[in-house]
Formats: structure tokens, C-alpha cells, sequence
């Protein structure tokens, strides 16, 4: 697939996603989504990719959903078609194998957070800002953030940010829970790959058990996500990787993981 409105690149086991169209603020129209969607499907398949990064060019990671899809009216099927596809995007990130890290480097509004939402780490610059200001549209996050805010920061703060649309600094969005780290802009890009080599060199089995673990917390009751962990747990014996951290340990050294 050839793609306009994203830079994808794969080099040393990490998959890099670039959002590009700087002069609307990566803005996410159908074009941009089902591209982003074969990014993800592509980096999924590939057994040489073990981690995928995602940013944004220019000003943005994203401004959200590119409200000039809708200038001329929408039908209410072309509408939900739309959210639809945004729901596949943030819902494939969130549970595919592989660890998705967003390197959040300006506005991520609207869309743009609901899908640093979806990844499983969030990186920002200092001049990031985040928010979801549908509401000022007369709308909702509708690609998740309804249901990911309140899960990840609790439903006061959830309602807070959604019912009155504001946007918030990355220092806010990191004492609330919404991003894992804040550095000097010019260190993004060097803290996103740290992040990813780091998680590259782990074995991509543990990983994808383990992510979605974490994922089955908010999802299942406490019941249902031990018993789980119990069952997995069974898997872990017969794979190489557990063993070759086991034999790394005692030989004092370095593991390195096949994913088998
Ligand atoms: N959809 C379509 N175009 C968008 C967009 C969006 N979500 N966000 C920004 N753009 C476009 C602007 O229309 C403008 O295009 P133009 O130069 O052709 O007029 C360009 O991106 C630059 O944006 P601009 O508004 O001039 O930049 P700014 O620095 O003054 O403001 C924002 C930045 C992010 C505060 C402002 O663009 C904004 O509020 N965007 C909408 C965010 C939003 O509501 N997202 C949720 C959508 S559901």
C-alpha cells in the first residue's frame, strides 16, 4: 500500500509511524485511518518488528478527527462508518502482540488523544498538550475516550476533561496518568527509541501474554483476570525464551530472545 498521509519505516526491529499532513495538524480522515490500520496490520505480521512507534510531523501528533469530512453534512451511515473505523484503529493498537509506544509531540486533541490513549505507552514533549474538546462541537470522544479516560484516570477527572473540553499541558496529562513520561522537546524522538530498544531486546511471547494481561484488568473482574494468569502461566515451560532467560540468568548474562 502506498501511503499519503503517514511515513511508515521499519529499521532494527522497531516500526515507526509517522502522521503527516503538518498543515492540518495530522488531522485523521478515512484515508488517514485506513492507512494507519495497514501500518498496524503490517507491523503485526512482521516478525522482525517487535515494537512500533507513533508520532506526528510538525506542530501535532494529532488535532483528531479532520472535521472537513463533514463541511458539505454527513449521512448518519457515512457518520458511524467513521467511528467505526477510528474504534478499529485505537482497538487494534491496544491489542495487538506488540508494544505500541506514542511519542506525543504537539496537539493531541480529539482523536489524536484517544489514540495516544489506546497505545500502551505515551511519551510526551513538554509542549504537548492534550484534550478532548468535542463537546465544543457539540459531540463526544467517540473513539474510545468515553470509555479508555475514565478506565485509565477515573471518572471525575474523566468527566472533567470530556464535559468541559479544555486542554491540558503534558505535565498535567502526566500527574494524571495519561502519559508515562515528559521531556524537553528535543529529546522525544531519543526517549521514544530508548523506551523501544529497551522494550525490543524482551521476548516478544512475554510481551504479548503480558499485555494482554494488563489489558484483561480493566476488562474482566479480578476473578476471571487471575484465573487467566494461572492458565497462561502453563504456557511459559515449553516456550525457548523462558528457558533462555532462566539459563541467561544462572550463566550470568544477557538473554537473547527468538519469540519461541
Ligand atoms: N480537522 C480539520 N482541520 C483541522 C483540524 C481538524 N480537527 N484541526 C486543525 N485543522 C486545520 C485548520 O483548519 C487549519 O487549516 P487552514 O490553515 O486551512 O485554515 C490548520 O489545521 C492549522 O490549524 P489552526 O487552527 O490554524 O492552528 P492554531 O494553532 O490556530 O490552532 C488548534 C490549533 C488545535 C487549537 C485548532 O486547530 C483546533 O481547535 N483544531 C480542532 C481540534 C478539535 O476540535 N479536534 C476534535 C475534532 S472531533
Amino acid at each position: 500500500m502506498e501511503f499519503k498521509s503517514i511515513i511508515y519505516e521499519k529499521a532494527e526491529g522497531i516500526a515507526k509511524i509517522t502522521f503527516n499532513k503538518p498543515e492540518k495538524l495530522n488531522a485523521a480522515d478515512v484515508t488517514f485511518l485506513q492507512e494507519l490500520k495497514a501500518a498496524l496490520e503490517d507491523a503485526e505480521k512482521d516478525e522482525n518488528v517487535k515494537v512500533v512507534v507513533i508520532t506526528g510531523s510538525g506542530r501535532a501528533f494529532s488535532a483528531g478527527m479532520d472535521l472537513s469530512m463533514f463541511k458539505e453534512g454527513v449521512s448518519a451511515y457515512e457518520f458511524s462508518k467513521i467511528m467505526e473505523l477510528g474504534h478499529q484503529v485505537t482497538r487494534f493498537i491496544e491489542t495487538m502482540s506488540k508494544p505500541v509506544i506514542a511519542a506525543v509531540n504537539g496537539y493531541a486533541l480529539g482523536g489524536g488523544c484517544e489514540i495516544s490513549l489506546a497505545c500502551d505507552i505515551t511519551i510526551a514533549a513538554d509542549t504537548a498538550s492534550f484534550g478532548q474538546p468535542e463537546i465544543n462541537l457539540a459531540f463526544y470522544p467517540s473513539w474510545g475516550g468515553t470509555q479508555r479516560l475514565t478506565r485509565l484516570i477515573g471518572y471525575k477527572k474523566a468527566k472533567e476533561l470530556i464535559l468541559l473540553g479544555d486542554r491540558i499541558s503534558a505535565e498535567e496529562a502526566y500527574r494524571l496518568g495519561i502519559v508515562n513520561a515528559v521531556v524537553p522537546a528535543d529529546k522525544l524522538m531519543e526517549k521514544a527509541m530508548e523506551y523501544a530498544k529497551k522494550l525490543a531486546s524482551k521476548s516478544p511471547v512475554a510481551l504479548k501474554v503480558a499485555k494482554r494481561l494488563v489489558n484483561s484488568a480493566l476488562e474482566t473482574d479480578l476473578e476471571a483476570g487471575l484465573r487467566m494468569e494461572v492458565m497462561q502461566s502453563a504456557l511459559f515451560p515449553a516456550t525457548e525464551d523462558f528457558n533462555e532467560g532462566l539459563k541467561a540468568f544462572f550463566e550470568k548474562r544477557q538473554p537473547s530472545f527468538k519469540g519461541k
